[in-house]
């Protein structure tokens, strides 16, 4: 099949509620998509967090004076980075190019993503009146991202497109520290001091979250993911009582469109039962575990995603290929596992190291 013929296999639009994949059998029978319902691949397929971003020239210079969420709110824009990782390393999915404060912007919140820091919120989230300004997502508040999945799903025809979401308890974390923190502790006060607004708060975040995935499930996305960067710094039975009822909500809400469903956080070798009782297909892990230990801590009936250390990239060529090799050797016999980085893709990372780690799994899995 040529690219002209899985361009032409997309539907002109396809919104709708039922299940994207289904449209085309060629994105359905993609290596990704099989291995997240953890059918035989014809080999591991590969994709990394942060795949679009600054390791990237192309990205750099397209980005040059358009500030971040700017970027993310223009759909020609947002096509053209999420498709430049897809061209340069042969990824086997793209990731939509936005960010998790996008939707929190939508709604209204002043909020910033300052390069270098992170999300910055004006005026942070931390008592009841305050929840006022959490009001719902409409589809109407973010209307170009359904205009950039259609133009996106069109142009990358049988590979697939992860959609994706922050969390409740990462979004939390934001909403109430007023930025990137090291230790949360606002946010641990409100969780432990004031369980009925942290509850609260959390139920509106997931019902934004929803929303959001929505949004991108219906314009054609054929996976999500949810990212919860920042649930390693609970405890287990802390995470079990405070955060699991809102992230299971979000993956309940979206359980019939029948796309995979992903769990990512950092940190969460002790969580990882947990979060894959929130009731995702796939679960991904850090470095910190190695994948046959993860799998085991995760459960049967789920595909893994991971985890080679983002850092092993700076290393000579070998020693990234011994590195990816373990990871590898741990995942064999697995059924479902989907080759990515334990975190994002480090903006430092040299892009060709990329492209060459992407030719080696394959290379190496392939069956
Ligand atoms: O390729 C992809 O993975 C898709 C793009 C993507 C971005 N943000 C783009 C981005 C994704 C999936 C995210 C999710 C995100 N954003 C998470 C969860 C994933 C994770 O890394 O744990 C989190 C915690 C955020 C919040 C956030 N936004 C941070 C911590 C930063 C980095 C700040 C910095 O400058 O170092 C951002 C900004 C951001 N989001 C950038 C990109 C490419 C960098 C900004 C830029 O290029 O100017």
């Amino acid at each position: 099949m040529t690219a002209d013929d899985r361009t032409a296999a997309q539907p002109p639009s396809a919104a709708g509620p039922a299940a994207p994949a289904a449209a085309d059998p060629a994105l359905a029978d993609s290596a990704f998509l099989r291995a997240c319902r953890r059918e035989p691949v014809p080999h591991t397929p590969v994709w990394f967090m942060r795949q679009a971003g600054r390791s990237l020239p192309e990205y750099r210079k397209v980005r040059e004076g358009i500030g971040m969420l700017d970027s993310c709110m223009r759909p020609d824009l947002v096509t053209e980075i999420t498709l430049q990782p897809v061209r340069r390393h042969g990824v086997d999915a793209a990731i939509y190019f936005s960010d998790i404060v996008v939707p929190l912007k939508a709604i209204g919140l002043d909020l910033d993503i300052r390069p270098g820091v992170g999300p910055v919120v004006e005026r942070p989230v931390r008592s009841r009146a305050d929840l006022e300004r959490l009001r719902p997502l409409e589809p109407g508040d973010v209307e170009y991202v359904t205009e950039a999945v259609r133009m996106l799903t069109a142009e990358l025809g049988a590979t697939p497109l992860i959609g994706f979401a922050g969390a409740p308890f990462t979004l939390a974390s934001y909403l109430v520290e007023g930025g990137p923190s090291r230790n949360h502790e606002h946010t641990k006060a409100m969780m432990y001091g004031d369980p009925e607004l942290w509850a609260d708060l959390l139920d509106r975040l997931a019902d934004i979250t929803t929303a959001f995935l929505k949004v991108q499930i219906e314009a054609g996305a054929s996976a999500v993911q949810l990212f919860d960067s920042w649930a390693g710094a609970l405890a287990p039975a802390d995470y079990r009582a405070s955060v699991l009822p809102a992230s299971t909500k979000v993956f309940d809400a979206v359980a019939h469109y029948g796309v995979p469903r992903i769990h990512f956080g950092v940190g969460t070798g002790e969580l990882l039962g947990a979060m894959s009782e929130a009731g995702p297909d796939v679960v991904g892990a850090d470095w910190r575990v190695p994948l046959d230990e993860a799998a085991r801590r995760i459960g049967p009936g789920k595909a893994v995603q991971g985890n080679l250390d983002p850092a092993v990239l700076f290393a000579p060529r070998e020693a990234v290929e011994t590195q990816a090799r373990r990871v590898l050797d741990a995942a064999r016999g697995l059924p479902g596992h989907i080759f990515n980085l334990g975190h994002g893709v480090l903006p430092d990372t040299d892009p060709d190291a990329l492209t060459h780690l992407v030719e080696y799994v394959h290379e190496r899995t392939a069956r």
